[in-house]
C-alpha cells in the first residue's frame, strides 16, 4: 500500500498518529544523517592524534564486565575480568561495552574512557533490549500479532527511556529477520513470516527506540538485525547455511532492513549465517554493494557476537587475520567480541593490506554516531543514577505492558462462544505454566526481574468475583509427567465448570540456539490434554508459545484456544483481561500455524506449482502430503474476536490501473453481533502471470478498525503500481502489466477475489 508506513492501523487514531509520525521520523534523519555527512572538525583532529591501535580499539566491542554481566546470553569468549577490562579502556582499546547492568560500573568505565584514557573518547554502552528492558512487554511475534506497528512503537519508546534509565546508548534492536520455517527458534524475536508486516513493524520500532533524536537522553541508537537472510536459515537450524536465490533474498529478506534505514536505523548488525557460500559478515556485495552503494547506509555495521573468529569455521578463513582482513574489507567496521580488530587491523595497516583511509572511514562513522549520541558533549548521558532509580518503576510502563500483552493475544478457536467466562465460573486451571513465573517473560530480557512479572493464576485469580472459584493444578511439568498429576488434574476438572489449559514450550525453548524439530506441545503436556478431554468438560487451551506450533488432537480440538505467546511483565492480568472479556481479542496470526509440523518451511504467500491443490478436489498427482494438503490449519492473518464481522464484495473504482495512476479497492465491514470490537481488515494481491512465478497471495495493506455492534464502515485501500512489483529476471523492482486478484479479507485464506489489470506503460 502505498501510504506512509508509520501511519497506524486503528482508525480512530489515523489523523492525529500518522502526521506525528510522519514528522517524526523525518525530523530524525535530517537532523542525524547531517552529522553523519558534515566533516566535523573534531573528529577530524582526533584521528590525526590516535595511534592506529586506539583507532582499531574505536573498532572493538567487548561483553562488560566491568558492571555485572548478563550471564548466559553468549558463549564464553575472548571475557575479561573487570580489572583487565578496565586497563584495556584505559588503553584505548575498546570503544564499546555491552550487556552490562546498572549506573554505578557503567560511570566506572565511562570515567576510565573519558578521563583517564589518553584520547578521552567515551565508550558507548550497547545491549539486547529485545522487547523490553526491566517492564517486560510481549516478544516481538507477539506484538506483531497486534497488527499494531504503532504499538511496538510506544513498546519500543518505553523499552528507550528505561534503557537509558540503565545506562545504555544502543539498542541491538529491532530484529527484523523474516522467517518463513517455525522451526528456527529465533522466529520469537521478529515479525513473522510476511515482508510487509515485517517492514512497518522495524520502522516503528527504530522510530521508538531512537525517538526525536540520538541526542536526548533517552534514545538509543537502533540496531535492524541480522544482516542478511539469517531467517532462511536452511531447515530452521540455527546458524546453519543458507541457499536463496537473490530475489527472494532482495524481495523478502532485505527490505525490512531498508524499511528500517529510512525510518533512521543509524547501525547494523551482521549475521551469523553464509549465504551462497560466502558468510555475511565476509560478504562484500551484501555489506558494501548493496548496503552503502545501493542504499546509501551512512551510519556503521557492526559484527555479530564472535561472527568474524567465526569465519575460520565456516572454512572462509585460514587464520585470524585473514578473518579480520576478509570481515573489515567487506564492510564490517566494528567486531563484536572476538578482538581480533584491536589485535590485527593495526598490523594489517601497517602492512599494506588494509588502506588507512577505510580505517579512518570506520572510525569517523562511529565516531560520529557517539558525537550524534551527545556522549563528547556529556560522556555521562543516560548515566543518572536518579533516572535510574525513577524511570525503572513507572507506573505507566505497566500499564503499556497490559496494553501491549492483550493486544498481543490471538483467537484462534472459540466453539459454541465459550470464551469469554463470566466472572462468577468455577475455573480449573492446569498446566506447568498455570502458576509458573519462569516462562512469563520469553527469550531475551536480560534486565528484568522475573519476580515482578504476573502470573496467569494470579491474573485470573484477581479478576474473578471470588478467587476461591480458581483451583490450580499443574498435572504435569514441561516435558515429564508429574507423579500423579494427571489423576490430580482430572479431580480438578470434574469439579470444575471450566477448563483452562496452560501449556506449551518453555522460554528456552525459544530464541538463540533454539531450533526444534517437532514444532508441537511437548509429549507429557499433550498426554494431560487429552486426559482432560476425556472428562468432558469445556475446555480452553491458553497457549505458551514462542513460534507457530502443530497443534494436535485435544489441543488442536479443544472448545477455545487462545494464542498468548510470551506477554512479559502483565501476563496474567492480560490473559484474564481477555478471558473473561474486558478486552476483546483482537490480535492476528503473523506466521501460519500448519496442520503438520513436516510441512516445515510452510508460509502462506508460496507459490502456486504447476499442479496445484484445489480444496475439495482430486488429490492424485497435487502438489500435497500424503497427511495433509498444502494448507495451513490457521493461515496467516487469522484470529477471531467475540464480535463477529461481515465482509461486503471487494469493490473497485475501475477495473484497470493506469500505469501511473492508482485504483481504491474497497469493501464494507459490518459487525453484526452485540459486541463492539475491532477487526484486521486485510488486502491481499495475487500477480496471475508474471516473468517469474508470484506468490499465491500477498499481504499489501491492513486496517485496524473499530466498530460498535450493528455498525458498519467502508475501508478502502489505494493502489498503485508500486504495491505490484517484484524484484524481476534482472534484479530491478518491476511491475509488469496484466491481471491482477485482489481481495480483502479476514486472513490470508479467506476471501472472494475481484481482478483488476495493470495497463502498460503508455508510448511517449
Ligand atoms: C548474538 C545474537 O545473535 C545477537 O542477536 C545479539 O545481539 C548478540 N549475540 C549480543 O548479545
Amino acid at each position: 500500500m502505498s501510504t506512509h508506513p508509520s501511519c497506524p492501523s486503528r482508525l480512530y487514531r489515523l489523523a492525529h498518529t500518522c502526521l506525528g509520525a510522519l514528522l517524526f521520523s523525518a525530523s530524525v534523519i535530517a537532523q542525524d544523517l547531517a552529522l553523519l555527512e558534515e566533516e566535523d572538525e573534531q573528529i577530524e583532529a582526533l584521528l590525526e592524534r590516535m595511534t592506529l591501535e586506539e583507532k582499531a580499539g574505536q573498532l572493538t566491542a567487548l561483553a562488560d564486565n566491568i558492571r555485572s554481566l548478563n550471564p548466559h546470553t553468549n558463549p564464553d569468549v575472548n571475557q575479561r575480568r573487570a580489572d583487565e577490562l578496565l586497563a584495556e579502556v584505559r588503553a584505548g582499546r575498546v570503544g564499546v561495552l555491552f550487556n552490562g547492568r546498572g549506573i554505578k560500573g557503567a560511570r566506572l568505565a565511562q570515567h576510565a574512557a573519558a578521563e583517564e584514557s589518553r584520547m578521552k573518547i567515551p565508550l558507548l554502552f550497547a545491549g539486547d533490549v529485545i522487547h523490553g528492558y526491566r517492564t517486560v512487554f510481549p516478544i516481538p511475534l507477539a506484538e506483531a500479532a497486534s497488527f499494531e506497528p504503532e504499538l511496538a512503537e510506544r513498546t519500543a519508546r518505553v523499552a528507550a527511556v528505561e534503557a537509558t534509565a540503565g545506562g545504555l546508548h544502543w539498542n541491538f534492536a529491532p530484529m527484523v529477520d523474516i522467517a518463513r520455517d517455525q522451526r528456527w527458534g529465533r522466529v520469537a524475536e521478529g515479525s513473522g513470516e510476511d515482508v510487509y508486516l515485517g517492514k512497518l513493524f522495524a520502522a516503528a520500532r527504530v522510530r521508538g527506540y531512537q525517538g526525536k533524536s540520538l541526542a536526548s537522553e533517552d534514545s538509543v541508537l537502533a540496531t535492524p538485525k541480522h544482516f542478511a537472510a539469517y531467517g532462511a536459515v536452511s531447515g530452521g537450524l540455527d546458524y546453519n547455511t543458507v541457499e536463496i536465490s537473490p530475489q527472494t533474498l532482495r524481495e523478502v529478506h532485505l527490505p525490512p532492513f531498508r524499511a528500517a534505514f529510512d525510518a533512521g536505523a543509524l547501525s547494523v548488525m551482521t549475521s551469523f549465517n553464509e549465504i551462497n557460500g560466502v558468510p555475511a559478515t565476509a560478504n562484500y556485495e551484501l555489506l558494501t554493494t548493496i548496503l552503502r552503494d545501493e542504499w546509501g547506509f551512512k551510519g556503521f555495521v557492526v559484527s555479530d557476537y564472535t561472527a568474524d573468529m567465526e569465519l575460520i569455521a565456516h572454512g572462509f578463513a585460514e587464520n585470524p587475520r585473514e578473518a579480520t582482513k576478509l570481515a573489515f574489507l567487506a564492510g564490517v567496521d566494528m567486531s563484536m567480541q572476538s578482538g581480533y580488530y584491536v589485535r590485527y587491523l593495526p598490523e594489517l595497516v601497517r602492512s599494506g593490506e588494509i588502506p588507512m583511509t577505510t580505517l579512518d572511514q570506520s572510525v569517523r562513522r562511529v565516531l560520529r554516531l557517539k558525537k550524534a549520541l551527545g556522549l563528547f558533549d556529556d560522556p555521562y548521558r543516560s548515566l543518572d543514577p536518579e533516572r535510574e532509580a525513577v524511570d525503572l518503576k513507572r507506573p505507566e510502563h505497566r500499564a503499556l505492558a497490559r496494553e501491549a500483552a492483550r493486544r498481543s493475544i490471538v483467537l484462534l478457536r472459540n466453539e459454541n462462544e465459550l470464551l469469554p467466562l463470566s466472572k462468577s465460573t468455577k475455573i480449573a486451571l492446569i498446566g506447568p505454566f498455570a502458576d509458573d513465573r519462569q516462562n512469563l517473560h520469553g527469550p531475551w530480557t536480560l534486565f528484568a526481574d522475573e519476580q515482578e512479572a504476573i502470573t496467569v493464576a494470579e491474573g485470573i485469580a484477581a479478576a474473578l468475583d471470588d478467587p476461591s472459584l480458581l483451583q490450580v493444578v499443574k498435572g504435569s511439568d514441561f516435558e515429564a509427567p508429574l507423579p500423579d498429576g494427571i489423576d490430580a488434574a482430572v479431580q480438578a476438572a470434574n469439579e470444575a465448570d471450566v477448563v483452562v489449559l496452560a501449556i506449551g514450550e518453555t522460554q528456552q525453548m525459544s530464541g538463540e540456539a533454539q531450533s526444534r524439530t517437532n514444532i508441537v506441545v511437548p509429549a507429557a503436556q499433550q498426554r494431560l490434554a487429552e486426559a482432560l478431554s476425556e472428562t468432558g468438560k469445556p475446555l480452553v487451551v491458553l497457549l505458551r508459545n514462542g513460534r507457530a506450533l502443530a497443534l494436535q488432537g485435544a489441543v488442536r480440538d479443544a472448545d477455545a484456544i487462545l494464542v498468548t505467546w510470551f506477554l512479559g511483565s502483565e501476563t496474567g492480568t492480560a490473559v484474564a483481561d481477555v478471558l473473561f472479556g474486558d478486552y476483546n481479542p483482537s490480535g492476528r496470526l503473523p506466521v501460519s500455524f500448519p496442520i503438520e509440523p513436516g510441512q516445515q518451511p510452510f508460509f502462506y504467500n508460496h507459490k502456486r506449482t504447476g499442479r496445484p491443490y484445489v480444496e475439495g478436489g482430486p488429490p492424485q498427482f497435487k502438489a500435497r502430503y500424503r497427511e495433509a494438503p498444502y494448507a495451513a490449519l490457521y493461515p496467516f492473518g487469522h484470529g477471531l474476536s467475540y464480535s463477529k464481522f461481515k465482509y461486503g464484495p471487494v469493490r473497485l473504482s475501475a477495473t484497470t490501473l493506469p500505469w501511473d495512476g492508482f485504483i481504491d479497492v474497497s469493501a464494507e465491514i459490518t459487525n453484526v453481533s452485540e459486541r463492539a470490537g475491532e477487526e484486521v481488515v486485510q488486502l491481499y494481491i495475487h500477480d496471475r502471470v508474471a516473468s517469474l512465478t508470484r506468490p499465491v497471495r500477498e499481504l499489501k495493506g491492513f486496517r485496524k478498525i473499530y466498530l460498535e455492534p450493528g455498525a458498519s464502515t467502508v475501508v478502502s485501500f489505494r493502489l498503485t503500481r508500486e504495491d505490484l512489483q517484484f524484484v524481476g529476471p534482472d534484479l530491478q523492482w518491476v511491475a509488469e502489466p496484466g491481471a491482477f486478484d485482489v481481495w480483502i479479507a479476514p486472513s490470508s485464506t479467506a476471501g472472494t477475489p475481484s481482478t483488476f489489470v495493470l495497463e502498460g506503460k503508455p508510448s511517449s
